[in-house]
């Protein structure tokens, strides 16, 4: 049986450190805003929000989504396959995302206590994008996520790269429309 989301909320206090959960928060509430904008089921958006990083403390930083899904299902019931799989690409993407993957993948890089690396004014763009383009939304957030990681001089995964092309490719689709 599937956890209630007041216990999910309890468990998670317990096991992810303070200012994780205060992103947690923040990443739920947009979600919730973005599902509602979207025509999306809001409480698939909230237990997708609540349970995107519960597998941050347990993975490395590319891992984390998969085994997040994992613990979603294993330890705090979650069944529904759409659920799982927004935790489990929220960090990457993929290419053809469901609307709800779309936003836990754009809420997670928005959402109100994001902050630091990005100016002030790229992030209120973002923001303000999200509610009239996600697709477009996805492949800003990849832009700026490669240009941060080139920078670092860290290894950029592929399935980034894959969902950027297929996202980069949408939207120039409907550009020429
Ligand atoms: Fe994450
Ligand atoms: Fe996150």
């Amino acid at each position: 049986m599937q956890t209630s989301e007041l216990e999910i909320s309890k468990k998670l206090r317990q096991v992810i450190r303070p200012s994780r959960y205060r992103h947690t928060l923040g990443v739920t509430d947009t979600a919730v805003l973005l599902a509602a904008c979207y025509g999306v089921d809001t409480e698939k958006a909230r237990l997708a929000g609540l349970l995107h990083d519960c597998g941050k403390e347990a993975a490395s930083a590319l891992e984390h989504g998969a085994v997040g899904a994992k613990l979603a299902k294993e330890v705090y019931g979650i069944e529904d396959e759409e659920i799982l799989s927004a935790i489990r690409w929220h960090t990457t993407g993929r290419p053809g995302m469901s609307l709800l993957e779309e936003i836990i993948f754009v809420a997670d890089y928005i959402e109100p206590c994001r902050d630091g690396r990005l100016p002030a004014n790229r992030l209120q763009l973002l923001r303000k994008t999200a509610f009239s383009d996600l697709h477009r939304t996805v492949v800003m957030i990849l832009d700026d996520t490669f240009a941060f990681l080139r920078s670092r001089k860290t290894t950029i995964d592929k399935r980034s790269v894959d969902t950027y092309d297929y996202y980069k490719n949408l939207i120039s689709g409907k550009e020429t429309n």
